[in-house]
């Protein structure tokens, strides 16, 4: 038998685990483009999607849970902050339209398992912070920073009119 450890490895992001709660006031962003020149609150995520810059922000462990992928997973932001993200296989790790890029705050992401780097091996475009938008889920508050790729774009451009 061969090991698979150095084809996993190309995609596993070493996540830093660091004390969990920051000791910024609370405080909210809103609009767009602004993700990162203020705080969140102590237990509050937010999250920007590039390349449109649209920041959201929820309080940690109460958003909504529709079944978009893992629950609090970043596709699950998305589709709750009604940011379209495709998720062909409905958010089981089945497919790679729902892959990301992870700009920033990583470390208060979920590690990534096996099952999404195996799946992540076979998307487009793949860079050292992809993760699967589904199955990545923020795991603690502060500030994520997602990109979604132009492909990902493209479908979302077909999909509004
Ligand atoms: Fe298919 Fe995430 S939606 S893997």
């Amino acid at each position: 038998m061969a090991p698979a450890s150095g084809r996993r490895s190309r995609v596993h992001i070493a996540l830093a685990r660091e004390n969990e709660e920051p000791s910024m006031p609370e405080e909210k962003t809103q609009g767009a483009g602004t993700a990162t020149a203020e705080a969140p609150g102590e237990n509050t995520v937010q999250v920007t999607f590039l390349p449109e810059g649209k920041t959201v922000t929820f309080e940690n462990g109460k958003l909504p849970y529709e079944d978009h992928g893992k629950e609090q997973s970043i596709l699950d932001v998305a589709l709750n902050f009604g940011i379209p993200l495709d998720h062909a296989c409905g958010g089981n790790c089945a497919c790679t339209t729902c892959h990301v890029w992870i700009k920033d705050g990583a470390e208060n992401l979920s590690e990534m398992d096996d099952d999404e780097a195996d799946r992540l091996d076979m998307a487009a475009d793949l860079q050292l912070n992809s993760r699967l938008g589904c199955q990545a889920q923020i795991t603690k508050p502060g500030k994520v920073v997602v990109e979604i790729p132009a492909w990902n774009r493209n479908y979302v451009s077909e999909e509004q009119h």
